[in-house]
């Protein structure tokens, strides 16, 4: 029971209280009201020049990738016009050394290679007729989603904030991310125009205001996956600093103001550097601390799947380091009566003891088991972590710290929500607030819309009004979205 007790000590500093949750949606309100109206603010709100979203009835064949992660999509939609689409794609996953590499271009020219094998798998005959007869083909609108927080200048220019997720190529900092990639898709001959920029979350909030059933149009896209992020549709009158934006680009919007609407997107995963209002472990301090980015993104650090796995990993590794034996976890050395056990052994090479050597599966695994005896959560210890033969109360003290960390990322989504939620006055004006939701953690981790929810009730603003927000997936929502916002600037480009 030793370990139990000393388990449960360390569930309660990841509670996160209701008066927390009302903390931080305060704060969140706050710092998203300031990200409006200046530059350089903890929560970015960066312009995306997006200024209408789609109603299901737009029409044609568009390119799309992707890169935001683990892996680089190259896609084609077909949208039909009657809400629906098709879509053909590859995936391949970005090389780790690529992640960090040492100049723009080799990135850069990973991703237009597989364009090129793209085309030439899918889209052949315009490959080649491009190559024998230039000059006779159409050029695709291609949607570069690219998520990172850029500072957006245009519809497909941008220049890269900082890199998130792992991602540390220092030379593309401040460079136009579109132009990086134009550049390497000329280089290769390609008949393709990077035509838009999108942030995953736009590209989300897009495709299921495309897709969603009914009138109401979607009010914010996000992301609970590897990192997170929302974007949301803002009044223009709101974005107070946009006159300077404007005056800086030349003076004249390049954007159809007429709409009277922005998607912004928040880049909420810095929501909170300075660490006013979030929670903060000891196991958040030395995961930050040893990260690529120290002191940034430290909503991210607490919500998203990249981190959960590691903060597990670190609270998990505390426990077993234990130093009373009789407390430690993994080190059960009983051999009850009449039952000879084996004792329990964790590998040398156990990714128990190397950093960000927990994947998230893990914990939407061990969150789901209800299994007799926990059997599902030792098997997969044994095969994730390599650990051997532990104990039903081993496993009991993992599912509480799992559980611990993964409501409380659901409880900090709920705040970021809320925030845009009350701050655009939505329950207000609408009867229906629209959510499309895209990422591994929504999707996978059980119970994560309804601690969302839960906490949703015990804001002051939402309340029983919980009922009245819709929650849906979009998924792979950014494909879809990059093609529906390479359409939008498309038509921009042929109306100028
Ligand atoms: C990035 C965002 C992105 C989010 C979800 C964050 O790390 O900063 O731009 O939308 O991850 O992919």
């Amino acid at each position: 029971m030793a370990l139990e007790a000393e388990a449960k000590h360390m569930v309660a500093q990841f509670e996160y209280t209701a008066e927390d949750v009302n903390k931080g949606v305060k704060e969140f309100i706050r710092e998203m009201e300031e990200g409006l109206e200046k530059q350089g603010t903890s929560i970015s709100q960066i312009p995306t020049y997006v200024t209408s979203v789609p109603n299901g009835t737009e029409k044609g064949v568009y390119l799309a990738v992707d890169l935001g992660g683990t892996n680089f999509r190259v896609c084609s939609i077909t949208l039909h016009g009657n809400q629906s689409f098709s879509l053909q794609q590859t995936k391949v996953a970005v090389p780790r050394a690529l992640m960090e590499a040492k100049t723009a271009h080799e990135l850069f020219s990973f991703l237009a290679k597989q364009i090129e094998s793209f085309l030439k798998a899918h889209h052949m005959d315009h490959f080649e007729t491009h190559k024998n007869k230039p000059g006779e083909v159409e050029f695709f609108d291609l949607g570069f989603t690219f998520s990172f927080p850029v500072n957006q200048v245009g519809i497909n220019k941008g220049r890269l904030m900082r890199w998130t997720k792992g991602f540390n190529i220092e030379e593309a900092i401040g460079q136009d991310v579109c132009g990086l990639l134009q550049k390497e898709i000329d280089a290769l001959n390609l008949p393709v125009r990077v035509a838009a920029l999108v942030n995953d979350t736009v590209g989300t909030l897009m495709a299921r205001s495309y897709t969603s059933p009914g009138k109401t149009s979607t009010l914010i896209g996000a992301i609970f996956g590897t990192g997170t992020n929302g974007a949301y549709v803002e009044k223009l009158e709101r974005v107070k600093k946009m006159k300077a934006i404007d005056e800086a680009e030349g003076g004249v919007p390049n954007y159809d103001s007429s709409t009277g609407l922005m998607v912004i997107n928040t880049e909420w995963g810095s929501f909170d550097n300075a660490l006013s209002v979030l929670p903060n472990t000891q196991y958040d301090i030395d995961l930050d601390r040893e990260s690529v980015n120290p002191g940034i993104q430290m909503f991210e650090k607490r919500v998203s799947g990249m981190f959960l796995g590691e903060i597990l990993r670190r609270a998990l590794l505390s426990l077993y380091k234990h130093p009373d034996a009789g407390v430690a976890l993994f080190k059960d050395t009983s051999s009850l009566d009449n039952d000879i056990r084996s004792t329990t052994t964790v590998a040398d090479d156990s990714p128990l003891f190397k950093t960000w050597g927990i994947d998230t599966s893990f914990l939407s695994i061990v969150e789901e088991d209800h299994s007799d005896h926990l059997r599902i959560t030792k098997q997969t210890l044994e095969k994730d972590l390599k650990v051997e033969a532990a104990s039903t109360e081993d496993c009991v003290a993992v599912k509480m710290l799992v559980h611990a960390i993964g409501k409380r990322a659901a409880r900090l989504s709920a705040v970021a929500l809320a925030g845009v939620i009350i701050s655009t006055n939505k329950l207000q004006e609408d009867e229906i607030v629209d959510v499309g939701v895209d990422g591994s953690l929504v999707e996978y981790y059980p119970g994560f819309e309804e601690y969302i929810r839960e906490a949703f009730r015990e804001i002051e603003g939402i309340g029983e009004d919980e009922k009245r927000i819709r929650i849906g997936l979009a998924k792979d929502g950014s494909g879809l979205g990059a093609a529906l916002i390479a359409l939008v600037a498309h038509n921009a480009d042929q109306s100028m």
